[in-house]
């Protein structure tokens, strides 16, 4: 796994040396932290939430981008990773890391940046959240972790990508796809609840 750079919050080096600790090999791309400390800059004081807090490499970066007055909540189903990345987070007020299932974080918005890494996005036999339940007007969803697309419909294995067309062509939603590296892309949609209605 890369470092991430000198500059970013040392948080994020404890994350990742928690997740070498502990075997974990899911925490974001530094790459598509870099991303995610742009979004959280460009929320100021809002609420910024996560699902699938792992060892909080995202959540870091999130947070060393962050306005001081923004509060950020994640949720972690496993119960040791979440006290694991809770303890990480101790000294950080504007912090909350919670245990338990990914829709109980909707308690918490809604939310001005909302990153799906651990439930949410409708990548596997879930249904995907809906926006309007979720997001303020002008909020932002952000999902790692998707081979670009070279064509529309996307497609994954051969076969029309319907989690991703989902969010792609949503009627409430403005997205895209930016690609992090050559190899990985993350989709990024703002809700735009007038978009429906006649002009
Ligand atoms: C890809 S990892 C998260 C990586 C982390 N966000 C980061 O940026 O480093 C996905 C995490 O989601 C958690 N998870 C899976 N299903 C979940 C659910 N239903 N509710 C909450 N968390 C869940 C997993 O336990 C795992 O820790």
């Amino acid at each position: 796994m890369t470092a991430p750079p000198a500059s970013s919050n040392d948080l994020v080096g404890q994350a990742l040396d928690l997740a070498a600790r502990t075997g974990f090999s899911q925490s974001c791309r530094p790459e598509h932290g870099e991303l995610l400390r742009l979004l959280a800059r460009g929320v100021g004081p809002g609420v910024i939430g996560e699902t699938g807090t792992g060892c909080g490499a995202g959540l870091a970066w999130l947070l060393s981008g962050a306005d001081p007055a923004a509060r950020l909540v994640s949720i972690e189903r496993d119960p040791e990773r979440c006290k694991d990345a809770a303890e990480l987070f101790r000294a950080e007020p504007a912090v909350r890391v919670l245990h338990g299932d990914w829709r109980d974080l909707l308690a918490d918005g809604p939310f001005d940046l909302l990153v799906l890494d651990g439930g949410g996005q409708g990548k596997g036999a879930e249904p995907p959240l809906d926006p309007a339940e979720w997001l303020r007007p002008g909020g932002l969803i952000a999902m790692d972790d998707f081979t670009p697309a070279t064509s529309w419909p996307p497609l994954y294995e051969g076969r029309v990508d319907e989690p991703r067309r989902y969010w792609l062509d949503h009627p409430d939603l403005r997205a895209t796809e930016v690609r992090v590296t050559p190899d990985a892309a993350t989709v990024l949609a703002t809700y735009l609840p007038g978009l429906r209605a006649p002009r």
